[in-house]
């Protein structure tokens, strides 16, 4: 018997892995082979998907991108002994693209079953829970401050801070949320972390509830992800039936469960406050803060919310320990950092790698420049909000840090490459537009604020020339009150792409002599 692996993840589904796999048992049945088919979740190289992996005494060798109708030449070329072929690439952990990068977030993605309890306990899961478990609350709560953990959904906020906040909060209700809104553009590490590992999430809830003293869950995911809801869904039904979720986890007297919540389809439920607004069923409109969410959360009652990757994050924290965790990474920011590559890339996909690689070595070295061979004239960083940085800034260090000494910001890790046929005029204008749109409406400076905006820079763009420097200083003006004066990070972040357009691109918006971008 053999194993193969087509992966079931949305991304590889949608270039043909359905159809693939169809053809692989097909092609078996007809050769009289004995093949067990696994749809794993996808390894990240989306460039190569649908990547299609047999399991070798080697070990597993991929083959890809693999069409239905490259099946029966593989079986032909010996696909089930990892024989040669055009698709080979060789044992899938010797990819270069695999084998320099750290994952832990990402450790299971890929290489086990999402849905096989058994797959998942035999990869390492559930060992943090259990170590967790073994140690009184407050320990906990300590180990994941000492790590140096930092929220992956965009503000950075240290996770074990937040957590003690709700532990040491009183009352006997308390909640763990966990935020799969994922909204940002260019970003899909949830979506992937949810289709290809849900058991990771479960687990590191199941350790922030012990830490906090919470006996209930809730994951808000996006509506846009079907898939990855119903993979969530299955997880937490055989979690429970496993004792892994419910009365008594694991033996421990822990009560905790989990309920899946489908989101409402804005960018603002992403937003903490707006995503429990939502969750209690109520249109998702931004909470002021103070109360913080870990004071008054949820109903009211103490609230953790992290995001999918700072979850998935906490069990390796608690099986190599703190210290090994705080080890990885530079400066402030440390650990491993989950970056999804996309846009105009010629090889886009997962790069999970400890903190301290630049921007440049994520782009031409993992990406391998742009997918239309054209040069590199802008990466935005961080999702919507994020800034654009120039061809020649691409030397900034990713980290939280170093990314806002030059005005820009890690957000959820997301990084989309736009080639030199980029209009950034058009891109800041976007910015406004997407604010104007996605605004909640429940602050002036952005309401009204981004609206404002698009007109500026409309008139910068289409109105009279001898103007232009006028409504230039008035969008800086307006960039300055919404950043000042907005309720939340919608509003206040909005500036970011926008003023980073007027600093590295004013020749698209006839501020700066056109020379400047192509030196003639
Ligand atoms: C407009 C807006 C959208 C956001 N969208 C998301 C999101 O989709 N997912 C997410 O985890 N955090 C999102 N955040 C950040 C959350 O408010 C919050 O900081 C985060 O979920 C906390 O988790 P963490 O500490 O693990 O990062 C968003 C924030 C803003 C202002
Ligand atoms: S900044 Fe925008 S999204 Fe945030 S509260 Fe104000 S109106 Fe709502």
């Amino acid at each position: 018997m053999t194993t193969v692996y087509v992966p079931r993840d949305s991304a590889a589904r949608s270039v043909g892995a359905d159809e693939v796999a169809l053809a692989v048992l097909a092609e078996a049945e007809l050769r009289g082979a004995d093949v067990t088919l696994v749809r794993n979740g996808s390894r990240g190289m989306l460039w190569l998907e649908p990547l299609v992996e047999v399991a070798t005494p080697q070990g597993r060798v991929a083959y890809g991108p693999v069409r239905a109708d490259d099946v029966a030449s593989l079986f032909d070329a010996g696909l089930l002994e990892g024989g040669a072929h055009a698709l080979a690439l060789g044992p899938t952990e010797s990819h270069e693209w695999l084998a320099r990068q750290n994952r832990l977030a990402f450790a299971r993605v890929g290489v086990v079953d999402p849905l096989s309890t058994d797959d998942f306990l035999a990869h390492g899961g559930l060992a943090g829970l259990r170590a967790a478990l073994a140690m009184p609350p407050a320990d906990v709560v300590e180990a994941v401050v000492g790590s140096g953990l930092r929220g992956r959904g965009g503000a950075g906020f240290p996770t074990g801070i937040k957590w003690r906040t709700v532990a040491e909060a009183d009352g006997p209700l308390k909640f763990v949320c966990c935020n799969a809104d994922e909204g940002d553009s260019g970003t899909f590490a949830d979506r992937m972390l949810l289709e290809g590992d849900p058991f990771a999430l479960l687990e590191g809830m199941a350790v922030a509830a012990h830490a906090v003293g919470a006996t209930e869950g809730y994951v808000y995911v996006r509506s846009e992800y079907p898939d990855a809801v119903a993979t969530l869904r299955s997880a937490v039904e055989l979690a429970r039936a496993a004792g892994w979720l419910g009365e008594d986890v694991l033996c421990s007297g822990l009560t905790f469960d989990i309920e899946v919540r489908v989101g409402a389809g804005a960018y603002i439920c992403g937003e903490e406050t707006s995503m429990l607004e939502s969750i209690e069923g109520r249109r998702g409109t931004v909470r002021p803060k103070p109360p913080i969410p870990a004071l008054s959360g949820l109903f009211g009652r103490p609230t953790v919310v992290n995001n999918v990757l700072s979850f998935a994050s906490v069990p390796a924290v608690l099986t190599g320990g703190p210290a090994s965790y705080a080890a990885l990474g530079t400066g402030r920011s440390r650990g491993t950092q989950v970056f999804q590559l996309a846009g105009n890339v010629a090889r886009g996909g997962i790069v999970e790698t400890e903190f301290g690689l630049t921007l440049r070595e994520l782009v031409e070295g993992y990406g391998g420049g742009t997918a239309s061979g054209r040069p590199v004239r802008a990466v935005q960083v961080g999702g919507p909000l994020g800034a654009y940085h120039p061809a020649d800034g691409l030397d900034v260090r990713l980290d939280y840090e170093e990314l806002a000494s030059v005005g820009g910001m890690l957000g959820h890790g997301g990084v989309v490459v736009f080639d030199d046929t980029a209009d950034m005029g058009a891109q800041a204008r976007f910015a406004m537009e997407f604010c104007a749109v996605e605004s909640c409406g429940k602050c002036t400076p952005c309401r009204v604020g981004a609206v404002r905006g698009v007109e500026v820079i409309d008139a910068i763009l289409h109105g009279p020339s001898e103007e232009r420097a006028g409504q230039a200083a008035l969008l800086e003006d307006l960039c300055e009150l919404m950043a000042d004066g907005s309720l939340c990070a919608m509003g206040g972040l909005t500036p970011q792409p926008v003023r980073s357009v007027l600093r590295h691109f004013g020749e698209d918006l006839g501020l700066t002599p056109v020379a400047s971008r192509d030196g003639t």
